[in-house]
């Protein structure tokens, strides 16, 4: 059965927070997911559902302080449904909507996630240049907290559209 994506709703919320930390190989995530993006950052985020189970999701939003960007602040997929193409979907379907107004699409990753930077560089995120690199990915040290360092992944709607 093929996965179909929709509109997150709060309710999407309890499933997903309860497995949230098995799909991230069990580092503790949850704290970084509060129910309020579910409450109020719907509109612009997606899940993928398969015989009615949720088996990814996306959280994104347009920033409401620069109206050339949109943010994707979250996505995974059920590590039993991975490789098929679900995180992919996910994103052209956040890509679709944040390209009616908005130019670039921003989020940020772990440069010790070595499977989300491949994956966001192979959607087309390209890594904004930072201070320091891991295996050739520019990234920021201590960017969130101290020992939080991220890579910082830019998308640009507009080339992508142009270029068909
Ligand atoms: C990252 C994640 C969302 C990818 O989801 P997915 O549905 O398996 O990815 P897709 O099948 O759509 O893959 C799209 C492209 O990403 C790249 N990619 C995906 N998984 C990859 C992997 N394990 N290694 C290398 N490249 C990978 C490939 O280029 C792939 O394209 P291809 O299949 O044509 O080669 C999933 O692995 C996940 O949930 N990981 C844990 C959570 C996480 O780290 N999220 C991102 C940070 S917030």
């Amino acid at each position: 059965v093929s996965a179909t994506i929709r509109q997150a709703k709060p309710v999407d919320y309890d499933p997903i927070i309860v497995q949230l930390d098995d799909w991230w190989d069990g580092r503790p995530m949850r704290a970084m997911l509060p129910r309020l993006f579910f409450d109020h950052f719907g509109d612009t985020s997606f899940v993928a559902e398969r015989d009615g189970t949720i088996v990814g999701f996306l959280v994104g939003f347009l920033s409401p302080a620069n109206s050339a960007h949109a943010y994707v602040h979250f996505v995974g997929v059920d590590p039993n449904h991975r490789g098929q193409d679900l995180g992919r979907r996910l994103y052209q379907r956040f890509f679709a909507l944040a390209a009616a107004g908005r130019r670039r699409v921003r989020c940020v990753t772990s440069p010790h996630n070595l499977v989300s930077v491949a994956f966001h560089r192979g959607l087309g995120f390209v890594p904004v240049s930072g201070p320091a690199a891991s295996e050739g990915v520019p990234y920021w040290p201590d960017y969130d907290e101290s020992g939080e360092d991220r890579v910082l992944f830019d998308y640009q709607l507009a080339a992508d559209r142009s270029s068909g």
